[in-house]
């Protein structure tokens, strides 16, 4: 799957607008992401920290919901860009790589940063073996 490059910047700069409202005060570590759906639309989020620390959400999560409560039908995920403002790319935690699996089969995976550095994987690559909806039918 191809990403332009108007679409890739949009995504980069919508991510890095989300980690801009992290709520994190106990990791002090903003995480932003966007999503791109099959229709071309981009959903945004953040990580949002809690004081009962595992109820933290990630900020892939928070926006892959955001696609799925503002779309009629079930969302298909093309892209997922991650931003931290750090020097290095930081890749999606397990538990938002088996989200992501739930809505895309073919999703890429960009995280963005800082720096110059640039991660790009396939879900596949990064969550092989995935249990998915798949294995329900
Ligand atoms: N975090 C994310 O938002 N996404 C990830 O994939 C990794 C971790 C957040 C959770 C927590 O608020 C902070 O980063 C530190 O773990």
């Amino acid at each position: 799957m191809v990403i332009s490059e108007p679409v890739h910047s949009r995504l980069v700069a919508a991510a890095r607008q989300a980690a801009g409202h992290a709520y994190c005060p106990y990791s002090r570590f903003p995480v932003g992401a966007a999503v791109l759906t099959d229709g071309d639309e981009i959903f945004s989020g953040c990580n949002v920290e809690n004081a009962s620390y595992g109820l933290t959400i990630c900020a892939e999560r928070n926006a892959i919901f955001q696609a799925v409560a503002s779309m009629r039908e079930r969302p298909t995920i093309r892209a997922v860009v991650v931003f931290t403002p750090t020097e290095e790319p930081t890749a999606p935690c397990g538990a938002c790589r088996q989200v992501i699996n739930e809505f895309g089969l073919d999703v890429v995976v960009i995280s963005v940063c800082n720096g110059s550095n640039v991660m790009v994987h396939r879900l596949c690559e990064l969550l092989p073996h995935a249990f998915g909806p798949g294995n329900l039918e």
